[in-house]
C-alpha cells in the first residue's frame, strides 16, 4: 500500500498519506476529517462513545462490526469500509429511524454517549457481527451516565431491521500492504507498520524486526498508546494473516488461529465448552469482542486475562512459530512469571489447540467481577473434572487473578484426585488452595476476598454437580437482558 491508507467512507474512497501508524481512528476522525459526531469519552475502549462501524471483506460479502475508534490504529482500516454517526442521516438531513426514535423516546440528555449508542443500535438493526444479540449485550459497551437505559432499550425494541448498505471494497483493497514504512517527521523517528498477508510473511518480517510490537485487535496495545503514551516505533499487524484467522474444528479438537476475534470464536468454543462460551459473552463488550483476539489475550500474559485459566483447565496446547520453526507446549508452561512468557525474540503465537472434552467431564468457568459485563475479573476460576463411580479420577483447575500469572492449582488438584466426590473432599481441596496461591490486594479485590472467592467457586462446582437447579438460579441466561 506504499504510504497510503485507503478506506471507504460512505461509499467514497478516502486516502491518508504519511500518518503515524499509532494515530487512532478517533484522532483522525475528529482531527483532519472534522467528523466530530464520534466522541472521545475514555480513550480506552470502556465507554463506547467513539463507536463506529467497520466493514471488512469476508468471502464475497462485507461483514460489519461495531468497534471503538479510540483504540483502533488508522492503518487497521486499510482496505475496509467505515460508517460514522454522520453516515446515518440521509442526504436531505432526515434522521435515521434509530436517531428519530432516540428523539421520540427521549433517549438522550447531555447527548455525549448518544452517537455511540446510536451506532451500536444501528449495528443491531443491520445485523452486524456480535449485534444479533439481546439489547443488554449489544449495549454493554456503551455507558450512559445520565439518561438511564429504559428509553434506549425501548428504542432498540421499536426499530425495524434493515439491510446494511452494499459496498464494493475493490477500490480500496490491494495486495501490496506488506512493508508500509513511515518517517515520523516530528521526532525524526522511523515508524513502521507491517501488515503481512500470510503466516510465512509474518514469520519473515518478525524475524527481521524482533523488537517490533505485534498488534492484533489492539484492545490492549491501543491503550499502551492512548494511556501509557508508548511510542511503539515498529508495529506488525497480524489481522490480515489468513492462516491466523482460521478456526479448524475436528472431532478431537478446535484449533483457534491467533488472529481469530472473540466474536468469530464464541460459537465454536461454546459448542465444545458451553460454560466457556457463556463466559466469553461477558468478556469486554460487543466492541471489544469484535476486535480482540484469543491469541492477544494469551500473548499479553496478563494475570487477569480470562481465556488462559479456562483454556489451561481444558488442556489447551499453544503453538508458537519463529521463522520456519514451530513448537508446541501446554498452555500453562507459557506463563513463566509476572510479565514473562516463554517466547523468544521473533517468535509469535500461531494458534491454540483446544481438545474436545471427554464425555461426562464437569467443566465450569466462573468470572467474578464487580460489573456483570465489560469488567476485568477480580478472580476467574476454571474447573475440569472427571468423576467416575463417585471418585475424582482427574482434575485440571486454573485461576486468573490469584497469582502473577494464570496458574494451575496443583495442590488443590492433588487433594481431589483419587478421593470421593464429597463434601469432605471439597473442604480439603478448598484448604489446599491456600498452598497454591497467595493473592494480592488491589482495587478489584482484597487478598482475603480473592482467597475466599476461589474456595467458594470450587464449592459451587460441587453443589452444581449435585443439584442442577442451583446452576440455573445462579447464572440465568436472562441476565443478558
Ligand atoms: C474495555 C476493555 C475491556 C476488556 N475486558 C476484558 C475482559 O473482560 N477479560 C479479559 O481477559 N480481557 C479484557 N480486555 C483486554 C483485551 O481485550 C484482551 O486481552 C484481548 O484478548 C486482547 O486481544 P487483542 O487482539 O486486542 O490484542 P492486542 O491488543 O492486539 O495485543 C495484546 C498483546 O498480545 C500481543 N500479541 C497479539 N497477537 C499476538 C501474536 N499472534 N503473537 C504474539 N504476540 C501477540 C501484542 O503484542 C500485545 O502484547 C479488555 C480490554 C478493553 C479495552
Ligand atoms: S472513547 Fe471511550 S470507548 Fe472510545
Ligand atoms: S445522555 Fe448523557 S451520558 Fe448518556
Amino acid at each position: 500500500m506504499g504510504e497510503t491508507i485507503r478506506f471507504l467512507l460512505d461509499g467514497q474512497a478516502h486516502e491518508v498519506r504519511g500518518a503515524n501508524p499509532t494515530t487512532t481512528l478517533l484522532e483522525h476522525l475528529r482531527g483532519p476529517m472534522r467528523r466530530t459526531g464520534t466522541k472521545e469519552g475514555c480513550a480506552e475502549g470502556d465507554c463506547g462513545s467513539c463507536t463506529v462501524l467497520v466493514g471488512e471483506g469476508e468471502g464475497d460479502t462485507v461483514a460489519w462490526r461495531a468497534v471503538n475508534a479510540c483504540i483502533q490504529f488508522l492503518p487497521m482500516l486499510h482496505g475496509k469500509a467505515l460508517m460514522t454517526v454522520e453516515s446515518l442521516a440521509a442526504k436531505d438531513g432526515a434522521l435515521h429511524p434509530v436517531q428519530q426514535a432516540m428523539v421520540d423516546k427521549h433517549g438522550s440528555q447531555c447527548g455525549f454517549c448518544t452517537p455511540g449508542i446510536v451506532m451500536s443500535l444501528y449495528a443491531r438493526v443491520v445485523g452486524a457481527k456480535g449485534a444479533r444479540a439481546p439489547v443488554g449485550e449489544v449495549l454493554a459497551g456503551n455507558l450512559c451516565r445520565c439518561t438511564g437505559y429504559g428509553p434506549i432499550i425501548e428504542v432498540a425494541q421499536g426499530v425495524a431491521a434493515e439491510a446494511a448498505p452494499a459496498v464494493d471494497l475493490s477500490a480500496v483493497r490491494d495486495e501490496t500492504m506488506l512493508a508500509l514504512s513511515y518517517e515520523d517527521e516530528i521526532h525524526g523517528v522511523t515508524r513502521r507498520w507491517f501488515a503481512p498477508r500470510t503466516v510465512d510473511e509474518l514469520a519473515q518480517v518478525y524475524a527481521a524486526h524482533p523488537d517490533a510490537t505485534i498488534v492484533a485487535g489492539a484492545t490492549d496495545v491501543g491503550l499502551w498508546v492512548t494511556k501509557l503514551r508508548k511510542p511503539l516505533p515498529t508495529l506488525i499487524s497480524v489481522s490480515e494473516v489468513a492462516e491466523l484467522k482460521a478456526l479448524d474444528e475436528t472431532a478431537d479438537s478446535l484449533r483457534i488461529g491467533a488472529g481469530v476475534r472473540y466474536v468469530d470464536a464464541i460459537a465454536a468454543v461454546a459448542s465444545l465448552y458451553p460454560d466457556l462460551g457463556r463466559m466469553m459473552r461477558r468478556l469486554g463488550s460487543t466492541q471489544v469482542r469484535n476486535s480482540g483476539t484469543v491469541g492477544g489475550n494469551i500473548a499479553n500474559g496478563s494475570p487477569i486475562g480470562d481465556m488462559p485459566p479456562a483454556l489451561i483447565a481444558a488442556g489447551a496446547t499453544l503453538v508458537l512459530r519463529r521463522g520456519d520453526e514451530r513448537r508446541e507446549m501446554p498452555l500453562e508452561a507459557f506463563f513463566i512469571d509476572y510479565g514473562k512468557q516463554d517466547r523468544r525474540p521473533g517468535e509469535f503465537v500461531e494458534a491454540v489447540i483446544v481438545p474436545a472434552p471427554a464425555r461426562d467431564r464437569i467443566f465450569k468457568v466462573f468470572k467474578l467481577s464487580k460489573r456483570f459485563d465489560q469488567d476485568i475479573s477480580a478472580v476467574c476460576g476454571a474447573f475440569s473434572l472427571a468423576v467416575e463411580g463417585g471418585v475424582v479420577t482427574d482434575a485440571r483447575i486454573a485461576f486468573g487473578g490469584m497469582a502473577g500469572t494464570p496458574k494451575r492449582a496443583t495442590a488443590c488438584e492433588a487433594a481431589l484426585v483419587g478421593q470421593a466426590w464429597s463434601e469432605a473432599t471439597i473442604e480439603a481441596a478448598m484448604a489446599a488452595l491456600d498452598t497454591d496461591y497467595a493473592p494480592m490486594s488491589d482495587m478489584r479485590a482484597s487478598a482475603t476476598y480473592r482467597s475466599l472467592a476461589a474456595r467458594n467457586m470450587l464449592r459451587k462446582v460441587f453443589l452444581e454437580s449435585q443439584h442442577a437447579e442451583v446452576e440455573t438460579r445462579v447464572m440465568p441466561e436472562s441476565a443478558h437482558g
